[in-house]
């Protein structure tokens, strides 16, 4: 019997690759070709999987383009790039990458709070452009991080894991604000307690946000949100972009009515708003909170274990649609 066909969108782990190449007739992109939305149509002409990564939009239009499609596996936790419900009407079974990057991620979360609290990149510009001539009192003072007060905006696996290290690792008061308040348990075991947005914006010295990517949550972050914040607060998205309005927030920063920011994700990536390259006080990576070797395997691997799992066993490991498995 002749292979499943399967299409990998970007470039990926080339064992990974192998692995998929014992079930499927695999077609890659190892060049990282960028992919227009009509090129990603015709390389899923008669393909019953793909593995995606976040980027490729796969809505109404791809779907109807490409009857053969049953199942789009994404390596990424976030699934925006899908349109879940065009997906579910066509039967479409659409997968992500959860667990595997939690504690990854929110290492990172943490990492970019302390950066951007402690003004580590913006000193060390200074630093390499020579300008460090002597020390002073004053020099780089930032915010305080132990014993503060960390606010977090979406408390989800990742969400949770930065409570966690702010509470029992940096002796933070931990409040947070989310769709759904979590069990009382769950709020215990990561110290943290529930509030409305309102007083998470006003009461936080630090606000991370890690909240997914919806038309409700577009610019949940945006000039009258960033006006309830303390002038000495620093806020730091490792979310989705377009969460945050980046003009908004850039201005903000240069006109200091918020200490600093720490972005790993921005609107429109990988463009960046031109305005955010200019001020000092924000510290910028691209989009690499998973970012370990480990973990960016880990996630290739779930990937791909949705796409055997699915088509060759009949048993996707995280569906996000399951009602689809029933209807399959
Ligand atoms: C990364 O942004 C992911 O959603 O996994």
């Amino acid at each position: 019997m002749s292979k499943p066909r399967i299409l990998v969108a970007r470039a990926v782990f080339p064992e990974v690759i192998d692995r998929l190449a014992v079930h499927f007739e695999v077609s890659h992109n190892q060049v990282d070709a960028a992919w227009s939305k009509a090129d990603l149509i015709a390389r899923l002409q008669g393909m019953a999987g793909a593995f995606t990564t976040g980027g490729e939009r796969i809505d109404a239009e791809v779907l109807a383009a490409c009857p053969d499609l049953r199942i789009c596996a994404n390596m990424a936790v976030g699934y925006n790039n899908f349109d879940l419900p065009a997906m579910t009407a066509r039967g479409v079974l659409g997968t992500n990458t959860p667990d595997v990057l939690t504690e990854t991620t929110a290492d990172f979360g943490f990492a970019l709070l302390m950066a951007t609290a402690r003004r580590v990149t913006e000193s060390e510009h200074y630093l390499r452009a020579g300008r460090w001539t002597k020390w002073s009192y004053d020099m780089f003072a930032g915010a305080e991080v132990h014993g503060s007060t960390l606010g977090i905006l979406g408390m989800g696996r990742i969400g949770q894991g930065i409570a966690r290290r702010g509470a029992h690792g940096f002796g933070m008061r931990v409040i947070y604000h989310n769709r759904s308040r979590l069990a009382p348990e769950v709020e215990a075991a990561c110290g943290a307690t529930y509030v409305g947005k309102d007083e998470l914006l006003r009461t936080a010295d630090h606000l991370v946000l890690v909240l997914p990517y919806s038309a409700e949550s577009h610019h949940a972050i945006g000039a009258a949100e960033i006006a309830q914040m303390k002038p000495t607060a620093t806020l730091v998205n490792i979310a989705r972009g377009g969460i945050v309005d980046d003009a908004a927030l850039a201005a903000a920063l240069r006109e200091q009515r918020i200490a600093a920011a720490g972005l790993d994700v921005f609107e429109g990536e990988p463009r960046v708003h031109p305005d955010l390259l200019t001020v000092p006080n924000v510290v910028l990576t691209p989009h690499i909170a998973s970012a370990t070797v480990q973990t960016r395997r880990a996630m290739a691997d779930l990937a791909a274990d949705n796409l055997i799992g699915y088509l060759v066993q009949g048993r996707p490991i995280t569906p996000l649609n399951p009602e689809v498995l029933g209807a399959a």
